[in-house]
């Protein structure tokens, strides 16, 4: 199949929707896609590192470069996280958005620290962002909670937001160290090769900042979580949280009347909804009329991730 029309999905014609490739970019330059490129041979080159000898592939200075000569009403942004400056991604966004194109992303940086300026350039310019990968990769912790919160509000949440570090808290639990433990969700593809942003609890934070924001409008950022990660956690806390009859779990929370949100390791009761096992996430929504609301799935995976990118790319509105 070219790329020129590459993805039909829809259950009837009305809903039919063709979605066209027209460039992708790396972090060292940009293809512009043409009718004839299939897309199996672009994931191949980008897999052999030989995208620059496909026709239509041109050096990139900078990132911000990429957007300026896309031709495209969507910019889907899949880079690299960071929390120092959210950059090249915030600026590529904001970009974007002034150049009238609608946003989806799985990118937690930008929206962690710069959500409400974001938001609020979007709706100037009437465009739209969808960020459903950013939180529990395809399990659809953002859309439940708005289904929650419909005709009520959220007063609180709580949850176990990041993979990584439950799968080596539940395999301390069973008697590895952290350093296998660490070792072994490597070997096994489930860690990033650097999981300090997972251990030291920021990839918590920003999904907590995030779910926060998205479900109550508030414009929390980083900074203003209680962040205390797992890199201090012992077989010692462990066995402590086990004698109270729990589970030692890194634990997001917001509570709406303190306006406080953290991130910290807690026993969790084995009864908890929350207390999932492994790579799972779960969330449990308390809303204003007193209802109580769980959501448990698998929290990340490639192709987790990108249905969930596929998701709102359809969910966008037609211009
Ligand atoms: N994987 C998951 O399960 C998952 C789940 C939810 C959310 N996410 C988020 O999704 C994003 C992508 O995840 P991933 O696992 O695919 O990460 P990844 O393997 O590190 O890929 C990042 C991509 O971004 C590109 N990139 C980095 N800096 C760039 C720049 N300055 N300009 C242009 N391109 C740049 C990289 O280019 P090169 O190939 O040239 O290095 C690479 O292709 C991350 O923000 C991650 O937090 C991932």
């Amino acid at each position: 199949m070219s790329l020129a029309d590459i993805i039909s999905v829809g259950k009837s014609s009305q809903e039919m929707r063709t979605l066209q490739l027209s460039a992708v970019a790396d972090s060292t330059g940009m293809l512009h896609v043409n009718d004839r490129t299939a897309l199996s041979e672009i994931l191949s080159a980008k897999r052999n590192g030989t995208l620059q000898k496909l026709d239509g592939w041109f050096p990139l200075k900078d990132a911000r470069e990429a957007v300026n000569s896309a031709d495209a009403d969507v910019i889907v942004d899949c880079t690299t996280t960071n929390y120092r400056d959210a950059q090249p991604s915030l600026d590529c966004m904001l970009a974007a958005i002034r150049k009238g194109m609608d946003v989806v992303t799985a990118n937690k940086g930008p929206l962690a620290l710069q959500m409400r300026l974001i938001m609020d350039e979007a709706s100037k310019s009437g465009r739209s962002v969808k960020f459903g990968a950013t939180v529990g990769g395809g399990t659809p912790f953002i859309d439940f909670g708005m289904m929650c919160s419909a005709g009520t509000e959220i007063r609180s949440m709580s949850g176990v937001l990041n993979g990584t570090t439950n799968y080596v808290l539940t395999r301390m639990g069973e008697g590895l160290s952290m350093q296998d433990a660490l070792a072994e969700a490597k070997d096994s593809g489930i860690a990033e090769s650097d999981p300090a942003n997972d251990l030291k609890g920021l990839d918590s934070a920003a999904k907590i900042v995030i779910l926060a924001n998205s479900l109550t409008g508030a414009g929390f950022s980083m900074k203003d979580v209680a962040i205390t990660g797992i890199e201090g956690v012992t077989v010692d806390s462990l066995a402590e949280a086990r004698r109270a009859g729990g589970q030692l779990r890194l634990v997001s929370t917001y509570d709406a009347a303190l306006r406080a949100l953290s991130v910290s390791p807690l026993p969790v009761s084995i009864s908890d909804h929350i207390n999932v096992s492994g790579m799972n996430n779960a969330v449990t929504y308390r809303t204003a009329n007193g209802n109580e609301y769980t959501l448990i799935g698998a929290g990340a995976g490639v192709r987790e991730t990108a249905r969930a990118i596929l998701r709102d790319l359809l969910s966008l509105p037609r211009r």
